[in-house]
C-alpha cells in the first residue's frame, strides 16, 4: 500500500539552523512539502530576512503552516513581529513557535525576549502552537567543550536536561501536522545530569580526564538555573541521550 502523503505546504524559518534543518528533514521524511526561509541563497531555499522584512510576504504566501525556528539573540521579538504581520496578510496560517523551558522563570535577556514573543504570538489572532524545549545537546557540549581543555575544569553547580534536536523535530512535526494547540506541554531530554556529570562525559568522549570543580555563581540568573527553572523533569520525552549524541559527534 502506498503511504498517504499529506499535502500541506509548510514554511520553516531558520530551516538552515541546528533545529530547523532537523525539522525540515523530519517533515520531508513525513511526506510534507516544505519551503525553507534563509537570508542566504541555496538549493530549495526561499530568500528573505525577518529583520528587514525583505522577501517575507512571498515566503509566507500560500502556506498552511509556519514553523518558526529562526532566532536572533538581540531581535527575537522584532523578527516574530515581522512574521506575524506577513502571516496575517497571507490569510492566517498556523504558526508554530519554538521557545525555551523556563523563559518565564530565568531572568536572562534572551529568555525575556522569548517570553515576550510567546505573548505576541498568543495575542496575534493567528492560530498558534508554542513548544518550549530544554537545552539542545549541541549547546551544552559547546558550553563545556572549551572548559574541558583546562587542567582543572570549573563548572556551575547546576543541572541540565539536554535534548536532541531530532527529538524536538519529531514533536514539532507532529504539531505542524496537527491542529493549533496553544501552549503545548514542555519537551525535555531523557536525563537530568549535573554540569559535573556532563563535563565528565565531554571529557571522556575527547579522551581527557580532568578534575572538575563545581562552583556556585552569584546572581539571580544563576540562582534560577540552580533552582532548575530551565528543567522539565516531568517531560522526558526526548529519547537520544547526551552520551549517545557525543558518541555520534566524536569527530567534531
Ligand atoms: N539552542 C538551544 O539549546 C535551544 C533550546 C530550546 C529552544 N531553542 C530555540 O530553538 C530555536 C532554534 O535554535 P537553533 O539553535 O537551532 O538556531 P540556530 O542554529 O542559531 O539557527 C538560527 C536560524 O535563524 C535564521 N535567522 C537568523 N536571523 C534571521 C533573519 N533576520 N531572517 C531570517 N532568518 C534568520 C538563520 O538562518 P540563515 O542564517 O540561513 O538566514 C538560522 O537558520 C530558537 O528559537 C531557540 O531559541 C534553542
Amino acid at each position: 500500500m502506498t503511504p498517504e502523503v499529506v499535502d500541506v505546504r509548510i514554511l520553516v524559518t531558520g530551516g538552515t539552523g541546528q533545529l530547523g534543518s532537523a525539522v525540515v528533514a523530519r517533515l520531508r521524511a513525513a511526506g510534507e512539502e516544505v519551503r525553507v526561509l534563509s537570508r542566504k541563497p541555496g538549493p530549495e531555499v526561499v530568500r528573505g530576512d525577518l529583520r528587514t522584512g525583505r522577501g517575507i510576504d512571498s515566503a509566507v504566501a500560500g502556506v498552511d503552516v509556519v514553523v518558526h525556528c529562526a532566532t536572533d539573540f538581540r531581535r527575537e521579538t522584532a523578527l516574530a513581529r515581522t512574521l506575524v504581520e506577513a502571516a496575517r496578510w497571507a490569510g492566517g496560517p498556523h504558526l508554530v513557535y519554538v521557545s525555551i523551558v523556563g523563559v518565564d522563570r530565568v531572568p536572562l535577556g534572551y529568555y525575556r525576549a522569548k517570553h515576550e514573543t510567546e505573548e505576541l504570538i498568543a495575542s496575534s489572532g493567528l492560530p498558534y502552537t508554542i513548544q518550549r524545549a530544554t537545552q539542545f545537546h549541541g549547546l551544552v557540549r559547546t558550553l563545556l567543550a572549551g572548559a574541558i581543555r583546562l587542567p582543572v575544569v570549573p563548572v556551575p553547580r547546576m543541572s541540565f536536561q539536554p535534548v536532541d534536536v531530532r527529538d524536538v523535530a519529531r514533536r514539532l512535526t507532529a504539531l505542524a501536522q496537527g491542529d493549533p494547540a496553544g501552549r503545548a506541554p514542555d519537551f525535555g531530554g531523557p536525563e537530568i545530569l549535573t554540569a559535573t556529570e556532563l563535563a565528565q562525559a565531554v571529557g571522556a568522549a575527547s579522551g581527557r580526564v580532568r578534575r572538575i570543580v563545581p562552583l556556585t555563581v552569584p546572581g539571580e540568573t544563576f540562582r534560577a538555573y540552580a533552582d532548575g527553572g530551565h528543567l522539565a523533569p516531568e517531560h522526558r520525552e526526548g529519547e537520544i541521550t547526551f552520551r549517545e549524541y557525543l558518541t555520534e559527534h566524536a569527530h567534531m
